[in-house]
């Protein structure tokens, strides 16, 4: 906790202040702002809609929150609640208030991700919102979009604590796992009466304290799933339902709720023709820490696991050589419950959660307030992790962190009781933040780009012009396509980024050419391939100079 403090005091002061010991002597990388003072609520779900705005997302039957529901709107009152008051609300990225949003069932340890066409869609729950489907179909910060709960379609099983993925088709996802269901299961259904389908994995990987809620599901550019659970892993053909891939075990802890590590798939690039993907899992809890009740003392996990998934396993005759191996590396703090997200950069930030315990209510301790940035591309043999400048805000279980159009990292929630309770250690947190990494420091604004022309929508395979300006031009300039996930309970459903092959800039004819300043550029992008690759949805498209991004524009992928 010292450590931490004295980062605090530097990052205030500046180096020249007299540091003695073994303490940095200089601010770590990167920044923190806080943008609003109390949401309302605790974000326990995340997702940012290309309106740039953000949905919060709680629970119900937990009691009022500090905002009251839309003008308006009913109150829900049912034998469960007689509640008036606002359990989601909309953020507004550009000038950082809320707005109440009406979600009408308990939406609490839900999954979701966005259709193509941008419309959120939010599944299952707790109690009266268990087997519920609810969509979103996200407005400018101005208008009053709102929840919709279906009436007529519901989810097959009741589902808490499950996973969703957008499939290639853009208009249909499937949600993974949950507690205590073994299955998985198409939203909408891909034909009236379909059901929901067993998953062994889910059912091997269910240990004494589960250790396999909301399993990572990555959508591989060959078209299978990665799944993950626990410790292992597979890759799912899921229009046969069979299992293609089986992996070797992860080294280390459980690495899923409630020992809430996290997972990201690391970039997929043109330069390999996006055939090669590899996933990235960091953080964990120590096994049986949930039911012990010195749990929230025991020490996290310290390791990263990072495997090429896309290696075809060739069992039998001798041949077991060429089965893919967990590269496992060493964070400098110890994680349970953090963060993984996908700057513009390809880099992948780790943050939030603890360095002890275990999610839950009241099970975890010393938390992680120190941002760690991943450097993917550095040579497997580096020290790939650099630690940042540290929050003020412990943020533990039930928080979210989300990549923002401008490349800072939007941090909300945190709540590790049943109810809001402003009192102990880690009360019930309101506030909203952002960190900027260190590529947002004005020291880069030399060479960051902007762009100022992209079309609204792509199409696969095809060429597409980028006009773009940058007050300095010598580096290769690059153009990076991300995707807005679903983010809750240390996991981001639904988060991927491609790096896009893009022709040599072209100087742009300006008229009264010759002024200092911005000069323009343009440039022949080509689409991805494939919905595999990149299925149909909203993207980030972020302009990239040298590691310096600018800001994103919002691209529709169709
Ligand atoms: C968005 O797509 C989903 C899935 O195809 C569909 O159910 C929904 O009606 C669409 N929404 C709008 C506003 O078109």
């Amino acid at each position: 906790m010292s450590l931490l403090l004295f980062s605090v005091t530097i990052l205030v002061l500046g180096p020249a202040v007299g540091v003695s010991g073994s303490i940095q002597d200089t601010p770590l990388p990167g920044s923190w702002e806080l943008l609003l003072k109390n949401a309302g609520i605790a974000s326990m779900h995340t997702a940012i809609t290309h309106f740039n705005t953000a949905i919060f997302l709680d629970r119900t039957l937990v009691g009022p929150s500090q905002i009251a529901l839309p003008k308006g709107h009913e109150c829900r009152i049912n034998p469960l609640e007689h509640d008036c008051t606002a359990r989601s609300v909309m953020f507004d990225l550009g000038s950082n208030t809320v707005r109440p949003l009406d979600i009408l069932t308990d939406t609490w340890c839900s999954s979701g991700q966005f259709f193509a066409n941008g419309t959120m869609v939010q599944t299952g729950g707790d109690s009266n919102g268990f087997t519920k489907i609810r969509t979103l179909a996200p407005c400018p910060a101005s208008g009053d979009c709102d929840w919709v709960e279906s009436t007529i379609e519901t989810l097959t099983d009741g589902r808490w604590y499950s996973t969703n993925q957008l499939l290639p088709e853009g208009s249909r996802q499937i949600v993974v796992g949950g507690r205590g269901v073994f299955t998985y299961e198409f939203v909408p259904k891909r034909f009236p009466g379909e059901g929901a389908f067993p998953l062994q994995l889910l059912v091997e990987t269910n240990d004494g304290e589960n250790d396999n809620y909301y399993p990572f599901v990555h959508l591989l550019p060959n078209g299978h799933l990665f799944i993950f659970a626990n410790r292992d892993s597979i890759l799912l053909d899921y229009t046969t339902g069979k299992v293609v891939q089986q992996f070797p075990t992860i080294p280390g802890e459980p690495r899923n709720y409630p020992l809430s590590g996290s997972s990201v798939l690391l970039p997929l690039s043109f330069a390999d023709g996006y055939s090669t993907a590899s996933v990235l899992i960091c953080g964990g809890g120590q096994a049986g820490a949930f039911d012990n009740p010195n749990g929230f003392n025991l020490p996290a996990s310290q390791t990263c696991g990072r495997l090429e998934v896309t290696t075809t396993t060739t069992r039998g005759a001798g041949s077991s050589n060429s089965e893919p191996q967990w590269l496992m590396e060493t964070m400098p703090f110890r994680r349970v419950m953090g963060d993984m997200v996908l700057l513009p950069t390809g880099d992948v930030l780790l943050i939030n959660g603890a360095q002890s315990g275990t999610a839950g209510w009241g099970k975890a301790s010393n938390p992680a307030l120190n941002p760690v940035r991943y450097q993917t591309f550095l040579h497997p043999a580096a020290n790939r992790f650099q630690v940042l400048a540290p929050s003020t805000i412990p943020r533990v279980y039930h928080s979210t962190a989300n990549l923002r159009p401008d490349g800072r990292i939007l941090v909300a929630g945190s709540n590790t009781h049943q109810y809001d309770t402003f009192t102990g250690v880690f009360p019930t947190e309101l506030r909203v933040e952002a960190f900027s990494p260190q590529y947002l420091s004005e020291r880069y604004d030399f060479r960051r780009p902007q762009i100022t022309a992209a079309p609204a929508s792509i199409t696969y395979g095809k060429d597409f012009a980028v006009t773009f300006s940058a007050p300095s031009r010598k580096d290769p300039f690059e153009l990076h396509m991300a995707s807005a996930p679903y983010t809750t309970h240390a996991y981001s459903q639904g988060q991927r980024l491609l790096i896009l092959q893009v022709s040599d800039p072209v100087p742009v004819q300006q008229a009264g050419a010759g002024a200092a300043g911005a000069s323009r550029f343009t440039v022949t992008v080509t689409a991805p391939p494939n919905a595999n690759v990149a299925p149909p949805q909203y993207y980030m498209l972020f302009p990239m100079q040298a590691g310096t991004p600018g800001n994103a524009v919002w691209i529709q992928m169709v």
